[in-house]
């Protein structure tokens, strides 16, 4: 069983050309409302790749809660540890350009009630799970909370420090693994270059996990640093490639792959969900991500960077 705590948001999503300039306005292609938020969009993520997972999170008392909640039943998702608070739902307001990039204003809503008192009597949350995805769209405290309750039980911790903020030695110390984008490493971590900064990091606990986009990951084997190259795809929307990458990394490695094949495994179900709009909606089932890698068999390049 796999647990997810974070956040759950209302993804309002324009797509357009180009990004409007300060005080100018630009005509929108399309506009859809998805289901995402970095916590909800993992656990999907999850559900999709076909594990068991559970949520701990919140969502507000108006139109949007109710859309969430449906949303993440529907993925099979269970949602008994999801509380409706007395607030507006998490909003993400987000803009897509024809190149597929996205920039992304967040109104935390009911997520910022998601904090370490938020956690008081939630221990049956974290019983039996064998990996706790977490991200930081939710307040700080309690993420640090749910990382202590589940190093008690045993639990393996995955944290995607996004959107980033500085951590604590307590907190990464009880994570096993973190994965930074590069902006997020240079945020979180001391030094000139990324293998100072991941050095830096898992001196403090965790395994570092690179995630660079159209260039691959990186990470550390025996002291030296490896880059897996990424697969070729045209991207049409990156929105939430990130948590389908945590979210297909955790079902790997919680299926006992190694470092290396659980990054390949993630990688080729990010990189499908590029090819298809909005977040949780592009993620594949695991059909296809195996489809996809008998596929593209010998593609990913290995280089020690
Ligand atoms: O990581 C993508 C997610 O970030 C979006 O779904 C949006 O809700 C924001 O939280």
């Amino acid at each position: 069983m796999i647990g997810v705590m974070g956040s759950v948001n209302a993804d309002l999503v324009a797509f357009t050309q180009r990004f409007p300039r300060i005080g100018e306005t630009v005509h929108g292609k399309r506009f859809a409302i998805y289901q995402g938020g970095k916590g909800a969009n993992q656990a999907v993520g999850v559900s999709k790749l076909g594990k068991s997972v559970r949520f701990l999170g919140a969502v507000g008392n108006d139109v949007f809660g109710d859309f969430l909640l449906k949303n993440l039943k529907e993925a099979g998702v269970d949602t008994s540890f999801v509380k409706v608070v007395e607030s507006e739902s998490g909003i993400a307001s987000i803009w897509v350009s024809e190149n597929g990039e996205n920039s992304i204003v967040l109104s935390a809503g009911a997520n910022a009630s998601v904090n370490k008192g938020f956690l008081k009597g939630k221990g049956d949350f974290f019983e039996g799970l064998d990996y706790l995805l977490l991200q930081l769209e939710t307040p700080l405290s309690g993420v640090i909370k749910a990382c202590e309750m589940a190093k008690a039980r045993g639990v393996k911790v995955i944290l995607d420090p996004a959107p980033a903020e500085k951590l604590p030695t307590e907190l990464l110390e009880k994570v096993d693994y973190v994965t930074p984008n590069e902006v997020e490493i240079s945020a979180i971590s001391k030094g000139k270059k990324l293998l100072e900064r991941i050095k830096n990091l898992e001196k403090a606990g965790p395994r570092v996990v690179v995630k660079a986009g159209n260039r691959g990951v990186y990470f550390l084997e025996d002291g030296t640093l490896r880059n897996l190259k990424a697969f070729s795809v045209k991207a049409v929307d990156t929105t939430g490639a990130g948590d389908c990458f945590n979210a297909a990394f955790c079902v790997a490695l919680s299926d006992g792959l190694n470092m290396d094949k659980a990054c390949e495994f993630a990688m080729a179900a990010a990189a499908i969900s590029v090819e298809h709009k909005g977040a949780a909606p592009s993620f594949p089932n695991l059909g296809m991500v195996e489809e996809f890698l008998k596929e593209r068999k010998g593609e990913v390049e290995r280089d020690e960077a």
